[in-house]
């Protein structure tokens, strides 16, 4: 058998810290635990039953058996477009400032190879989503990461970059509400943003995966919200969390129109577009009554205060988290991250993501993701609490 050498380009891509966790999970299952696995970002409630019916009826219709157009229907562009001025009172012109990717993530991937040479710089949040980076490797660019820390409510802190720095930087990647940490942006944040990237032309991507879950009945800011954002960057919107559609692979882009024409570009030379019933599918659930969405956000705020509380009661100290269906919870003073996820997973069968595999600056911390019913999530403190660390 041969074995065919990688590009260059592959053997550059990051290791996937996370796939020793998946691992490790899946032993400790064939061992016959019941494992509460709180380690991903899979939201676990089935999309909208309206929103699953009008894929039903779509992929009946033999317009959708043919190739999609080019760039999308542009019904769904419109219907995002409807979307952020209902939502965030923006105004986006549905053919020139919106384009349709197959779920964030390929867009952000895609973003990196539209706008960084070999040797450019990308700022980019540590912790954060690992996807950034893994854009920025395929380009062969270089990461400058930003500090994610606790004193700066986990907003990078501008003022520690260099100027120099500053100017090198072609695109930079924000993410709130955030994950890991769960902290939101405030305007006045995104402000400053717009300033910055502004005198140091920088092309700002604000991934807005949990755009609808602000916790407490709280509405996250939107990016294009602030005076100039739309002349320096773009919001990226995925329907994965909002809808509970993770595995449908439908998300927009919003915002700069030339941003928009090079997203455009690059997706002519990958794909068609998406299968027509999920574009149908998807404008449905951006154009329908938002009340489920509303349910959704109580659902995660619900579970939130009660496995805070439950970790309060063992003896855990955290912070409550604002925003997006994540907890990030300081890890006791002994361990590192991924010794303390270990402990959880061997000894109470909790799977939770070692702060550590989302950048150096996640180390001291694990993630939860509140993605099982509120039983669950106690039952997970309640395991914690028997290890007596907190005591
Ligand atoms: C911050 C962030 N961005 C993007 C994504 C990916 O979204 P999508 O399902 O649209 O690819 C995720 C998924 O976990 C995420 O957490």
């Amino acid at each position: 058998m041969q074995n065919f050498e990688q590009s260059d380009m592959l053997k550059r891509l990051p290791e996937q810290f996370f796939a020793k966790l998946v691992a490790k999970t899946q032993e400790v299952k064939e061992q016959g635990h019941d494992v509460i696995n709180l380690g991903q970002g899979n939201p676990d409630l089935p999309t909208p039953e309206p929103i699953v019916k009008e894929l039903q009826t779509a992929a009946e219709n033999p317009v959708n058996h043919k190739y999609s157009p080019f760039q999308g229907f542009g019904y769904l562009k419109q219907a995002a477009a409807d979307f952020y001025k209902r939502e965030y009172d923006v105004s986006v012109d549905p053919e020139q400032e919106v384009t349709i990717l197959f779920g964030a993530k390929a867009g952000l991937v895609e973003l990196s190879q539209c706008f960084l040479n070999p040797g450019d710089t990308a700022l980019l949040p540590d912790p954060g989503y690992p996807d950034y980076l893994s854009g920025i490797a395929m380009a062969s660019a270089e990461p400058a990461f930003m500090p994610l820390q606790r004193e700066n409510n986990f907003l990078p802190d501008y003022s520690a970059i260099s100027e120099e720095a500053l100017d090198c930087a072609k695109l930079m990647f924000l993410n709130y509400p955030n994950n890991p940490t769960a902290a939101t942006a405030t305007k006045t944040f995104y402000d400053e943003t717009v300033a910055l990237a502004k005198k140091h032309h920088i092309c700002v991507v604000q991934d807005f995966a949990y755009g609808a879950l602000g916790l407490d009945g709280q509405k996250p800011q939107s990016f294009l919200q602030s005076e100039g954002a739309k002349d320096i960057g773009i919001e990226i919107y995925t329907l994965s969390k909002t809808y509970n559609m993770a595995g449908w692979r439908v998300a927009f882009a919003v915002g700069n129109p030339s941003v928009v024409q090079s997203l455009n570009l690059i997706q002519d030379h990958l794909y068609v577009s998406l299968f027509g019933a999920v574009q149908s599918a998807a404008a449905a659930a951006l154009n329908n009554d938002q009340t489920a969405v509303k349910q959704l956000a109580a659902t995660y705020t619900e579970r939130r205060d009660r496995f805070i509380r439950a970790l309060n009661d063992i003896g855990w100290d955290v912070d409550i988290p604002e925003g997006t269906f994540f907890a990030w919870l300081p890890v006791p003073s002994d361990y590192t991250s991924e010794e303390f996820a270990d402990l959880l997973l061997e000894k109470a069968h909790v799977v939770v993501a070692p702060g550590r595999g989302f950048g150096d600056y996640g180390e001291g911390y694990v993630r939860v993701g509140l993605l099982a019913s509120a039983e669950r999530l106690e039952e997970a403190a309640a395991r914690i609490g028997r290890l007596e660390i907190f005591k």
